[in-house]
């Protein structure tokens, strides 16, 4: 593999461990996307502002500094699944950078309810691109075994 980027966004934990070792297993460089917009941490309001910001399609303003996307020919994005589809810094990321004629990978972790729309979902949202490779995983904090399948998933794209 040329040169590999992970990008990913993760509220809990869960998508940001599967990230890193993806980059170590890949050394590739990995960018953990950040909102100026704070969702809440707990009970029944997590869930509903994370669903409502994906059904109304929001892109929260990203914190992070500008990335140059020019030298990757490998882009790896992770996300959790909310509301059956990929978290709204994803749709920041996809709509504020030109993401074309690249090798895309990508990954997400969920909470038992799968993965399939949201992969659907990303795809469309990347339609000039070659998509490689995609694995979900439930709740890796809970399932360190998850952690092993991302290395050996990682290890197919290289
Ligand atoms: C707002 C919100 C919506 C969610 N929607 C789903 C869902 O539709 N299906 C599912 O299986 N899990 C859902 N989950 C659970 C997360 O996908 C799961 O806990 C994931 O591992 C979290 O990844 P993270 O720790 O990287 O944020 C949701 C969680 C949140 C906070």
């Amino acid at each position: 593999m040329k040169s590999a980027l992970v990008v990913y966004f993760s509220f809990d934990g869960n998508t940001k461990l599967i990230a890193e070792k993806i980059g170590e297993t890949l050394n590739a460089d990995v960018i953990e996307l950040k909102t100026s917009k704070k969702y809440p941490t707990e009970g029944i309001g997590k869930y509903f502002w994370g669903g409502k910001s994906v059904v109304f399609g929001d892109k929260p303003t990203l914190t992070n500094k500008s990335i140059d996307l020019s030298g990757y020919d490998t882009i790896i994005i992770g996300t959790p699944v909310w509301a059956g589809s990929f978290a709204p810094p994803i749709r920041s990321f996809v709509n504020d950078y030109k993401i074309v004629n690249k090798k895309i990978a990508i990954f997400a972790s969920h909470g038992g309810g799968g993965a399939a729309k949201c992969f659907a979902k990303l795809k469309e949202a990347l339609p000039e691109n070659k998509f490689v490779g995609e694995i979900a995983f439930v709740e890796p904090k809970k399932n360190p075994e998850c952690i092993e399948s991302a290395a050996k998933w990682a290890a197919t794209l290289s």
